[in-house]
């Protein structure tokens, strides 16, 4: 059992292989403290580090100066207006407007297993896996009961915590803000690890040293977005990928977020991270429950690398569901790229048969093929068909393309509605607005208010009802523009600030929903390539479109980002054309076929057009996704060296979980004059177990081989890429 309560003592400790968390409740008021999270120790009893011997501290010793307590106490979960007065993790209004919260140590539960949050994703552990705590606290002044979730990995450095929030009184509550965690900490003199980007920029890593005040991350958008994510790590300064402290901390959520480190006056540090407050606000009737969305936290002691890890493992046994869980996924050709839209049945059965020719095994039809969708300006909304366009019908171009072997595969942008559309023109009411304010146009599309459930089932149905039309089995669900003008019909005044999570709850129902009713479909999710890539979106699908941004050297970068806590099974990359769409670079097609094998790998090109010579490269690309994607969705990820780091050259590999197979990949950026070669230094491998380097016969020990290193000859050019590939024999 990872969880053990110390009644004498009043201490919980919680422990997973390698960190110690450990929780006290002290005082005649049962002030829930903090006491330690971090490497393991052997010792419960660690109230000592809470001070609440020293000289008069505690309220019951110290009535005079309780604010001074409540200013630097440790708590488990801070209240807001009390005099505590860093950032907390709850605030309730009350119906007289009050503001003031204090919580108390009531009762607690411990058990095996994991509860799921309802309708919501969270990872998900059995009873061989995971052990849980709900501490159930109460403000008795407001009637209010909060319960904190805490569930240890056994297997696994992870802890995950939620927050049950409870009116358990006669009036109505106003919830106006919750974290689902907070962590009070020593200041070691962190370095903030964040990510930040853009449309086309996604995810890019960016590291700061921790100051005095707060320091956060956040999306206002009302999705994870592309501009910041919900993520955060506290690293011991210097930390590298195999040495240093790290915390990590990731949200489960796909809407508004706050990540933030606040260093106040006495040195501490308080982490949070949680729903964003601003806008946010939830009225609870008597009886009502809020489900705060689940963080994952995970601790390392061994560098960044190892952090990577557990979160990829976490994600891919914990998170990921659905048939393609543990399988290879479909090598697929998408469209976008290579028509836009302009296509038809011929022209997208010319590419099918090209493809399948080549070993491509699904073809996926982009954005185009419904209403009179002849651009981004019109017809979201219209679910059905263009058959001017797809002429003799869906069934016809689907079973066509099965008949040549393939699977097929469509786009669907379900929660947007364009102004010039059936449907809005029907339904004017069902776009989130402001009633007499006209709201902004984005991509010349309005967001639809899926949080009412008429929204979601009208909508629902008219997909479904595609889905049901034909063999098809991968849907790329697109979101593309973010969300303003917040109001809804349904919602009353007060409820107003209820509608960014709700319009999430409505973005997972109907994900829930569709992915029930047809069990077979690989769902991708992407958000005008990857505003949307978080863990609760991986939830409902297994793989996320990374980035509109296909060009190889940009994709370095952005694929870095996203792999320091995503599964590469997760991310979503594609060999496209060039000269690149986005950047106008052209790299050589090995390359890119070579950085998109870190993803889920696909094409995005025109195959009939694009030069022969590339065209030729392309079965030998399917077989190298054949040979070595086994070991890039299951293995064990290290970063050797950063581009984004040191401007010349990027390097990463995947290590089987026995150690007997591993594969690097060197991405020459920048060529440099008179030099020769490079050496890298393999990391991941048995230190005594020894290997060949594909394509030579010496045999090296892993210990050679990660700290003599190896050389990687001077590829001669920019933008060339190898892959070493090192196997046991
Ligand atoms: C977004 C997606 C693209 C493509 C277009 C279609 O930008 O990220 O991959 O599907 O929409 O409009």
């Amino acid at each position: 059992m990872g969880i053990n309560f110390y009644e004498k003592e009043a201490v919980f400790k919680l422990d997973t292989p390698d960190t110690s968390y450990v929780i006290a409740i002290v005082d005649d008021e049962k002030f829930i403290g903090h006491a330690y999270y971090g490497k393991k120790v052997e010792d419960y009893d660690l109230t000592y580090l809470l001070r609440t011997s020293e000289m008069p501290f505690v309220p019951s010793k110290n009535e005079r100066d309780r604010l001074s307590f409540y200013d630097c106490f440790p708590m488990e979960y801070p209240t807001h207006g009390i005099g505590d007065y860093r950032e907390s993790g709850i605030k309730i209004k009350t119906k007289s407007g009050h503001v003031a919260t204090k919580l108390s140590y009531e009762s607690h539960k411990i058990y095996a297993g994991k509860p799921a949050i309802p309708n919501m994703p969270a990872t998900f552990a059995g009873e061989e896996d995971c052990d849980t705590l709900e501490l159930l606290c109460v403000d008795k002044e407001q009637n209010l009961e909060v319960t904190l979730v805490y569930s240890v990995f056994r297997h696994l450095d992870v802890i995950t915590r939620s927050v049950r929030v409870k009116n358990a009184g006669e009036q109505e509550l106003y919830l106006e803000k919750v974290m689902s965690a907070c962590l009070d900490m020593d200041n070691k003199e962190y370095e903030l690890l964040t990510m930040h980007g853009s449309w086309a920029r996604e995810r890019h890593i960016q590291k700061r040293t921790v100051g005095f005040g707060k320091q956060s991350v956040s999306s206002c958008r009302g999705e994870s977005s592309h501009q910041d994510h919900p993520f955060m790590a506290l690293a011991t300064k210097n930390a590298t990928q195999d040495a240093g402290e790290v915390y990590g901390f990731h949200f489960v959520y796909s809407g508004n977020f706050i990540a933030q480190a606040e260093v106040g006056q006495f040195q501490t540090l308080r982490a949070v991270i949680g729903i964003l407050s601003e806008d946010f606000s939830w009225k609870l009737q008597p009886g009502d429950t809020f489900h705060a969305p689940e963080a994952v936290l995970v601790y390392s002691s061994k560098g960044l690398g190892e952090m990577s890890r557990t979160y990829h493992d976490l994600y891919r046994n914990h998170l990921i569901r659905g048939v393609y869980k543990d399988k290879k996924r479909p090598i697929l050709i998408n469209n976008w790229e290579a028509t836009y839209f302009e296509f038809d049945t011929d022209k997208l059965l010319a590419i099918a048969r090209e493809a399948s020719g080549l070993g491509i095994e699904m073809l996926v039809m982009d954005d185009g093929w419904f209403g009179h969708r002849s651009s981004d300006n019109m017809a979201l909304g219209d679910w059905f068909v263009n058959e001017k366009k797809i002429t003799g019908g869906l069934k016809y171009l689907v079973d066509e393309v099965n008949k040549m072997g393939m699977k097929f595969g469509i786009w669907f942008e379900p929660e947007m509605v364009s102004p010039d559309s059936d449907f809005y023109r029907a339904h004017p009411d069902y776009a989130i607005a402001v009633p007499g304010r006209v709201p902004g146009l984005s991509r010349n599309q309005y967001v639809l208010d899926f949080s009412r459930q008429e929204v979601i089932d009208a909508v629902y149905e008219m997909v479904a009802s595609v889905l049901r039309s034909a063999n098809i089995e991968y849907v790329k669900w697109d979101m593309n523009r973010q969300l303003s003008d917040m109001g809804s019909l349904m919602l009353d005044s007060d409820c107003q600030g209820e509608l960014y999570h709700r319009y999430v709850l409505g973005v997972y129902q109907m994900q829930e929903r569709l992915t029930s009713e047809f069990p077979y479909l690989l769902l991708e999710n992407c958000s005008g390539g990857g505003a949307r890539f978080d863990p609760g979106m991986l939830y409902y699908s297994p793989q996320i479109w990374c980035s509109d941004d296909t060009d190889a050297i940009e994709r370095l970068q952005i694929q870095e980002g996203t792999a320091l806590i995503y599964p590469l099974s997760a991310m979503g990359a594609h060999v496209s054309d060039c000269p690149n769409h986005t950047v106008g670079r052209v790299t050589p097609f090995e390359t890119r076929g070579i950085v998109a094998l870190a993803g889920t790998f696909g094409y995005e090109l025109d195959v009939t057009k694009i030069p022969e010579e590339d065209r030729k490269q392309i079965p030998e690309q399917i077989a190298m996704y054949h040979k070595y994607n086994d070991l890039v969705r299951t293995g064990d990820y290290y970063r050797l060296a950063s581009y984004s780091e040191n401007r010349e050259f990027d390097c990463y590999g995947v290590v089987s979980k026995d150690k007997k197979e591993a594969l690097y990949t060197f991405v020459q950026v920048l060529n440099r004059a008179n030099c020769k070669s490079r050496k890298i230094f393999l990391r991941g491998l048995d230190a005594k177990k020894t290997y060949k380097i594909e394509g030579t016969d010496q045999e090296y020990f892993g210990s050679t081989l990660m700290n003599a290193g190896i050389n990687i000859e001077n590829l001669w050019g920019d933008f060339r890429a190898k892959l070493i590939h090192v196997k046991c024999y």
